[in-house]
């Protein structure tokens, strides 16, 4: 038997209220459809049929690849959905008697591949034509209910605006994932109508459409109740993803990773986490972000897409796309753009910004400095207001700097240029010539003292400021120069001081 799975998501979400479709909501920074698919493809499924109709064109491009796309032009129910979904296999000229099809909601995330997989050994080990997964939830509000007979025996799914009174009362739900042999599928489809509420082809109805022709149909409950948590607006988009959220930090801590004030942390799905590590209050990491053992990450650090060696100790940082290897530590207040690449124990100080450049082991940019399209040697030092001036308007540059070369505070690098290996750069200079290995470069105007200059220059201020007050006495006419000096006659005296002095 082969699977294939249907996922349904060509519903527009009205109740999110978005110009985006909602399956491409995202959940810690994933699309809640990449969930879905995640799991599906964990599971058994050969196949993935991708139902599609509202909003297909910004869908497509995510997933276009990872599934094949089937249209529902009309949105006229699940049922309907599904039919669409099985009718393009039947035109394919796939033989139903050797498919089983499962059926997944887009908008259930939560849904884990250990419930899919229980459901399948259930569906096959009771040589069932259908399986249903359900959970017991304390608010079943908007959910179809399970309906059983007096011996537990699943009957069929009402939806809440079908339901009597008392089926409201029921708290089983249908979370909306399935198993069928593909041909009772094909022939409880077909006898689906819209006589109900909603005037939609429920697939829900094809159950107990299955169950009077002789069919046997099982059903299988979530590991955890969770997973039924379905995403139709914003607020139960919140409620899904706290769940999924503690979910994940669970799983981290269980691994041997100690987080602190967990309720401040987030952490994506797809982030790998090696033990001994020690996430800090305040920290976000998302992406493909990989945290090597006994690093400290936090507090208040926000990574996407990193690569954290072991050891490493990341305070208060944004970085992205960025590297760190072991033993570095970043921050407090550091930014790691794309393409940074940080060697083993570099120190990265306070309000350093780096791009798209490599810094060689034991180098350090501790205060101060931004760092962009540079390759920086082994423990090379740029000391506080070091800019590479990488950038002339239309174009980026490379600067390079050798092995344990040491530039001085505020330097302007502009770049292309190269500091040969062990030179050194005075502080304060504008370099735009390649500076040879081991030598000194200065590029500043030399400094000049003029001797005994204060105490003349401020005899001369004050007689000219006698002279100015004895004429403002006589009436003279006085103007100000500047639009906003204060009116005050003493904070007038203090501006023009001021003014002269600079
Ligand atoms: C559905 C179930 C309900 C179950 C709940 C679980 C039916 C009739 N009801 O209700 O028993 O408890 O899910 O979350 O099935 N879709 C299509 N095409 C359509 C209609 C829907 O692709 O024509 C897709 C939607 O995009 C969505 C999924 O199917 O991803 C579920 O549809 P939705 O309208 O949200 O169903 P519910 O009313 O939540
Ligand atoms: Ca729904």
């Amino acid at each position: 038997m082969q699977q294939i799975a249907f996922v349904l998501a060509a519903g527009k979400g009205t109740r999110m209220r978005s110009e985006k479709p909602k399956v491409l909501h995202p959940l810690l920074g994933e699309p809640m459809l990449g969930y879905v698919l995640e799991n599906i493809e964990k599971a058994a499924a050969q196949e993935v049929l991708l139902v599609l109709g509202y909003g297909r064109e910004r869908i497509m491009p995510f997933y276009g690849e990872r599934a094949t796309i089937v249209i529902q032009e009309e949105q006229r129910g699940t049922g309907h959905a599904a039919r669409v979904a099985l009718d393009y296999l039947k035109h394919r000229g796939d033989r139903l008697e050797e498919i089983e099809i499962l059926i997944v909601h887009g908008d259930t995330p939560l849904v884990s591949s250990t419930s899919l997989t229980r459901l399948h050994q259930a569906f096959k080990q009771n040589k069932s034509q259908a399986a249903l997964l359900t959970a017991h939830v304390e608010r079943p509000f908007g959910l179809g209910r399970v309906l059983r007979d007096a011996e537990g025996r699943v009957q069929k799914i009402v939806e809440e605006k079908d339901a009597t009174d008392v089926e409201r009362q029921i708290k089983e739900i249908n979370v909306g994932v399935y198993l069928f042999e593909a041909r009772y599928l094909e022939w409880a489809l077909g006898q689906l109508s819209t006589d109900n509420a909603q005037g939609e082809y429920y697939l829900t109805d094809v159950i107990h459409l299955i169950l009077t022709a002789g069919g046997n149909v099982t059903s299988v409950a979530a590991v955890d109740p969770d997973e039924a948590l379905s995403i139709n607006d914003r607020a139960e988009l919140a409620v899904a993803e706290e769940a999924l959220r503690r979910r994940i930090l669970a799983y981290h801590m269980r691994q041997g990773v100690t987080i602190e004030m967990p309720d401040t942390v987030r952490i994506g799905p797809y982030v790998e986490i090696e033990p001994d590590v020690v996430i800090r209050p305040g920290t976000i990491l998302m992406g493909a972000t990989r945290i090597g053992k006994e690093a400290v990450i936090g507090p208040y650090s926000e990574l996407k897409d990193v690569i954290v060696g072991d050891g490493a100790l990341v305070r208060q940082t944004v970085a992205e796309a960025a590297r760190i290897d072991d033993g570095a530590t970043i921050g407090p207040f550091a930014y790691l753009r794309p393409g940074a690449q940080i060697g083993r124990g570099v120190r990265i100080g306070n309000f350093v910004e780096v791009k798209n450049s490599t810094i060689g082991e034991g180098s350090k940019v501790p205060h101060l400095a931004y760092v962009g399209d540079a390759i920086i040697g082994r423990e090379v030092n740029m000391s506080c207001g070091t800019i590479t001036v990488n950038y002339d308007g239309l174009e980026k540059h490379t600067t390079v700097i050798g092995d344990r070369a040491f530039i001085g505070c505020n330097v302007n690098l502009i770049a292309p240029v190269t500091i040969g290996d062990g030179a050194y750069v005075a502080a304060g200079s504008t370099i735009d010539q390649p500076v040879p290995r081991g030598a000194l470069a200065i590029a500043r105007a030399r400094q000049m003292n003029k001797e005994d200059y204060v105490e003349a220059w401020l005899a001369r201020k004050k007689e000219k400021r006698l002279g100015q007050k004895e004429r403002v006495n006589k009436g003279t006419d006085f103007e100000h120069t500047s639009m906003d000096a204060p009116s005050s006659s003493s904070q007038h005296k203090k501006g023009t001081d001021d003014a002269q002095l600079s």
